[in-house]
């Protein structure tokens, strides 16, 4: 569910006209419903009331500080992988008690930022990771909490380039190798065991590898909590949106869940029997599924080109604006800022100007027909959009707005040039 919703034929964002906002402050732009997140954290929240939670943001799915501290207002916790999210987390107030650093490559620098920050539990990667976080702590004469990572070697049945669980990804602790290191992590004087993890992948859209996920582990993370008195058991994010219909054109409605979707009742459903009776404090660590659906892209069209064979249409959002198009094959459906519906459909490819053939929004999409200075927006954009953009062929990043109701909030300013060359000086 979302609050991007048509009115009068006009896209509307809660109360208020995309169109203002393009007005206001330009294309490409980002623009956030917070309702959206907060719907989305609040029904993953009652979701899991059968057990004693905490849900930790994977701040990478969208880093805006805005974004951050709606969440720290709704009581959440982050998954952080870096010390400029673990920067930006502390920025808005985030408690550090409500924070983990997963990551296999921790620098020596990031792992004493989060020991003085206080985070609740390192999520560690590797046996050398672990040995580090020890000596470090002990320079700090302090006991560092570590979990660890287990890579459950189950298919996440997701794109390759975002499948993290098997043996071939380069993510946590083989399952076989977990005992050894945990029976040498007793003997450091610095760490202590707080808890267990496991993520297998991104945008899964079935409950089954999850299940396959957390059965395989259980009798190794019932061990970790008797014998070594681990707390708790931190299942990852991964929960999949939809991309394709996330909103049907002329449909005013907002978007209607599906029988087979994986919605968070049903995830939290099947999962609560297999781990409430473990009796622990689970940790869920979800992304996409608060914020993805919560943002769109708006872009404007330049031009529109005839070519021999196909038909483009060429707009100012490009891949350094949103690269999983191009990146992952990902589709995001799109739609006009105002509804055409006598326009006839045509199928075209929406390119960007960047020179690269991989720059495209959308391949041979059925599309209404669109006309130079036109609108449009791409949906679900709001996780591993902005976050993921660069200035590739010297472009500015696009500006943020957060709509609540009818309070707009420009959250992030379009780049300048010398914006692009200020680091240069
Ligand atoms: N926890 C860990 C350890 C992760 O690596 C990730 C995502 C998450 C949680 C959150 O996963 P989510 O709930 O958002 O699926 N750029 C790709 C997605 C990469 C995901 C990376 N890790 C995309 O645009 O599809």
């Amino acid at each position: 569910m979302h609050h991007f919703y048509y009115k009068d034929s006009e896209l509307y964002v809660e109360d208020v006209p995309v169109r203002s906002l393009v007005e206001r402050y330009g294309t490409p732009l980002y623009v956030y419903s917070a309702q959206t997140i907060i719907d989305h954290y609040t029904r993953f929240d009652h979701a899991l009331e059968a057990v004693d939670h905490l849900i930790c943001y994977a701040v990478k799915a969208n880093s805006n500080q805005w974004i951050l501290k709606q969440l720290v207002n709704l009581g959440s916790g982050f998954d952080l992988v870096s010390g400029g999210e673990l920067y930006r987390v502390l920025r808005v107030g985030a408690d550090p008690q409500k924070c983990t650093f997963a990551g296999v490559g921790k620098t020596q620098s990031e792992i004493e930022e989060a020991i003085k920050a206080g985070i609740y539990s390192f999520i560690v990667e590797s046996e050398e990771e672990l040995y580090q976080i020890d000596k470090i702590a002990a320079r700090l004469s302090v006991k560092a909490p570590v979990a660890f990572r287990i890579n459950p070697d189950v298919p996440a049945l997701t794109h390759a380039k975002i499948t993290t669980g098997t043996d071939l990804n380069k993510f946590g602790i083989s399952f076989c190798q977990v005992e050894d290191i945990l029976e040498k992590s007793l003997k450091l004087p610095n760490v202590f065991l707080k808890g267990v993890q496991i993520h297998i992948g991104s945008q899964i859209q079935s409950v089954e590898p999850f299940l396959l996920a957390i059965q395989r582990v259980i009798p190794l993370v019932e061990k970790m909590k008797k014998r070594f008195g681990a707390e708790f058991f931190d299942i990852g994010g991964g929960i999949g949106i939809v991309y394709d219909k996330a909103l049907e054109s002329g449909e005013h409605a907002w978007w209607q869940e599906r029988n087979e979707l994986l919605t968070l009742n049903r995830y939290a459903n099947a999962i609560i029997p297999l781990i409430k009776p473990l009796g622990m404090k689970i940790l869920v660590e979800p992304g996409r599924v608060l914020v993805g659906n919560a943002g769109i892209l708006v872009s404007q069209v330049i031009y529109v080109k005839k070519g021999v064979s196909k038909k483009f249409v060429i707009v100012d959002a490009a891949m350094n604006d949103l690269v999983r198009p191009a990146f992952y094959e990902a589709y995001h459906q799109i739609l006009p800022l105002k509804e055409q519906p006598n326009r006839h459909l045509e199928v075209v490819d929406v390119v960007g100007p960047v020179c690269e053939s991989s720059d495209y929004l959308a391949l041979d999409r059925r599309l209404p027909e669109f006309r130079s200075g036109e609108y449009l927006a791409v949906l679900s954009a709001g996780a591993y959009g902005f976050s993921m953009a660069s200035n590739y062929n010297s472009r500015l990043r696009p500006a943020e707005v957060l709509i609540q109701g009818n309070q707009i909030q420009l959250i992030r300013k379009r780049e300048s040039y010398s914006d692009l060359v200020t680091l240069e000086e």
